[in-house]
């Protein structure tokens, strides 16, 4: 094998770091975690990497309004850097008009009301929202920046939710679910 060759091998072997840098860079460009979903699924890390009980994802890159949806545990999981408008948009809905009031966050009381903060990634970081990208009906990857709240939308049988990530119409039962998270430094979250 030729010198020329071995290197182009190496270079077509990704490392871990370098697909979580593509994938940015993915998400970055089109703004659309549901568009860059499919690219993920097609660039998949070896089986080594899938099985990883937890991951960290550098989001510096993330400007609000931006998205990046990245593999953990074999499930889609979508990290937002919301606007302050989708903020207050979801701050002003009353619990009352929830379909699911819990917030359904692995980091906060199972029992806790699902309140824009406790769907977020807390105090401070109220900006940033960490869900897996499962539809609670019956699984479909919803899409991002779409639907009747502008959150997020399941086409698969229509079920709109909001920039919380809330079920507000539709099938599904239950608001999207927000896997065990925090960040390990100003822009690295650790999922799981
Ligand atoms: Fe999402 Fe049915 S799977 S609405």
């Amino acid at each position: 094998m030729s010198e020329h060759e071995t290197n182009a091998q190496h270079a077509a072997e990704p490392t871990r770091r370098d697909f979580l840098y593509m994938v940015t860079g993915m998400a970055g460009a089109v703004g659309a975690a549901a568009v860059a979903w499919p690219f993920i699924d097609q660039m998949r890390p070896d089986a080594s990497t899938l099985a990883l009980a937890s991951i960290e994802v550098d989001v510096a890159a993330l400007e609000p309004g931006m998205s990046l949806t990245v593999k953990w545990r074999g499930k889609p999981v979508f990290i937002r850097n919301r606007t302050a408008k989708e903020v207050e948009e979801a701050n002003q809905v009353a619990l009352a008009d929830l379909k699911d009031p819990v917030a359904r966050n692995a980091n906060v009381d199972a029992a806790a009301d699902a309140t824009d903060l406790a769907r977020s990634a807390g105090e401070g970081k109220e900006n940033w929202i960490v869900m897996i990208g499962s539809c609670t009906h019956l699984g479909c990857v919803p899409l991002g920046q779409a639907g009747d709240f502008g959150g997020w939308f399941c086409p698969c049988h229509g079920s709109h939710y909001d920039t919380a990530g809330r079920i507000r119409k539709g099938p599904a039962p239950m608001n999207l679910a927000i896997p065990t998270f925090g960040f390990v430094s100003d822009s690295v979250i650790k999922i799981g």
